[in-house]
């Protein structure tokens, strides 16, 4: 018999080409290219601080559960962070100063729903997150910080500080993953999840597009 696919392998495999259309959608990629601007930079890190808000207080009250709890560290926790971020960026006033997005309030919307009923849900939502910031939101990081002078103020986001090595991290992590209880029909639900997680991240660098687009016009 052969060994069956670790379903941290067949979740990867199943969602490269998802990954593929998230990375290389214009916004992003104008981003990275040195097409885009600050300000673009600044109305990707206000999206995020309404994503993390939502998935940072499902993952309060996911602590409570065996299963979704063994994903669960403050390690990961990226709000404080956003929000420094937010104060260097826009100014203490940040807070009154951006909105979310369409496509972000139906992301906020569906992590809540999942957040407070179905832990393979919500942890296929925290892997597509914390494990892509620890993936190519490294890279992401540096580049920005390049691009636009950062050390470390309005990058924090990208910096784990509690996390040294995010390889090894990122390994124990799928170990996790390859741990979980689920049968058949739960892993494919979740890989199904971490799909839909990725279309919202890719519909929200088409929004931020078009808000761009709009206000230029
Ligand atoms: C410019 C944009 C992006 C670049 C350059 C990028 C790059 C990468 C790279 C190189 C890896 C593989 C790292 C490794 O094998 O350890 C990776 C993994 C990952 N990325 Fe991205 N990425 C981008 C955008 C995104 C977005 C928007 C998401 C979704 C929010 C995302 C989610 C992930 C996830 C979940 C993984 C881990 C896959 C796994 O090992 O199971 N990435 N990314």
């Amino acid at each position: 018999m052969p060994e069956p696919i670790p379903f941290s392998t067949a979740l990867r495999e199943r969602s490269t080409a998802a990954h593929s259309s998230s990375e290389t959608s214009g916004f992003m990629s104008d981003l990275m290219q040195g097409e885009g601007s600050r300000e673009d930079y600044v109305a990707l890190v206000a999206q995020h601080w309404f994503i993390y808000a939502a998935l940072e207080s499902a993952a309060e009250a996911m602590r409570q559960d065996p299963v979704a709890a063994a994903f669960i560290t403050d390690r990961l926790t990226r709000l404080p962070a956003l929000e420094a971020d937010l104060e260097f960026l826009i100014g203490p006033d940040w807070r009154d100063r951006i909105e979310s997005l369409p496509t972000t309030q139906r992301y906020v919307d569906r992590i809540d729903a999942v957040g407070a009923t179905w832990p393979g849900g919500f942890v296929a939502h925290h892997y597509t997150r914390y494990l892509g910031d620890l993936s190519g939101g490294q890279f992401i990081g540096k580049v920005m910080a390049r691009r636009f002078g950062f050390e470390t103020n309005g990058i924090g986001f990208y910096v784990f500080d509690d996390i040294a090595d995010p390889a090894a991290f990122k390994d124990a992590y799928r170990e996790q993953l390859d741990a979980a209880p689920w049968d058949e029909a739960e892993k494919a639900r979740v890989i199904d999840e971490v799909l839909l997680a990725y279309r919202f991240n890719t519909e929200l660098f088409e929004d931020l597009a078009r808000a761009k687009a709009e206000a230029a016009a």
